[in-house]
């Protein structure tokens, strides 16, 4: 139909999967692939918010930041077919579960404990990746959130190359 883009995708294609899963880093190859454009929420939330994530939890704590990521969610799901970075957490909160399954095809990027600690574990921009602790206790939580995805990638040992025409035929193939 006319709400179709080039490549005939009806809705958006959601990156999620936990932090250090490769979702900024695959998201723009992928809507490359895909002819569709590439965003990232979690830079939708600084430009919202006008300031940087590690700031928004300082001032306003998690729950703030997680509003803020709610509303920017549902601005960028009225938009056009595009290719959607979230945040690690962000598709473990329903409302947030039910604007993804509304308005496109969820990917989860599968990455091991092992992988997501050598790329986030103490990055300053990564409030939730400071106590290792606690990073290993998410991980383990959001499983089950995760597992709600329509499509699941397993990332060990692939080439970003490799990885992006994997999900782009798996995602066209559920859009035709
Ligand atoms: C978060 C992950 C971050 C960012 C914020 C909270 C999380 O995104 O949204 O720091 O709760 O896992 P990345 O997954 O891109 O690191």
């Amino acid at each position: 139909s006319s709400n179709r883009s080039v490549k005939g995708m009806k809705g958006h294609i959601f990156l999620v999967g936990f932090m250090g899963s490769g979702k900024s880093t695959l998201g723009p190859p992928l809507s490359q692939r895909l002819q569709i454009p590439f965003l990232d929420l979690d830079e939708v939330i600084v430009r919202k918010a006008g300031r940087g994530i590690p700031e928004i939890f300082r001032q306003g704590g998690e729950a703030q930041f997680r509003r803020i990521e709610t509303e920017a969610l549902r601005a960028t799901s009225a938009g056009g077919p595009s290719v959607i970075a979230l945040g690690g957490g962000a598709f473990c909160f329903p409302a947030n579960v039910e604007i993804v399954r509304s308005s496109g095809i969820s990917v989860w990027l599968k990455v091991t404990l092992q992988e997501a600690e050598k790329r986030c574990q103490g990055d300053p921009e990564r409030p939730l990746a400071q106590d290792p602790i606690r990073f290993q206790q998410l991980f383990q939580s959001r499983l089950e959130h995760y597992e709600q995805a329509d499509l699941a990638i397993e990332t060990a040992e692939k080439s970003p190359a490799l990885l992006v025409e994997e999900i782009a035929q798996r995602v066209l193939s559920m859009n035709s």
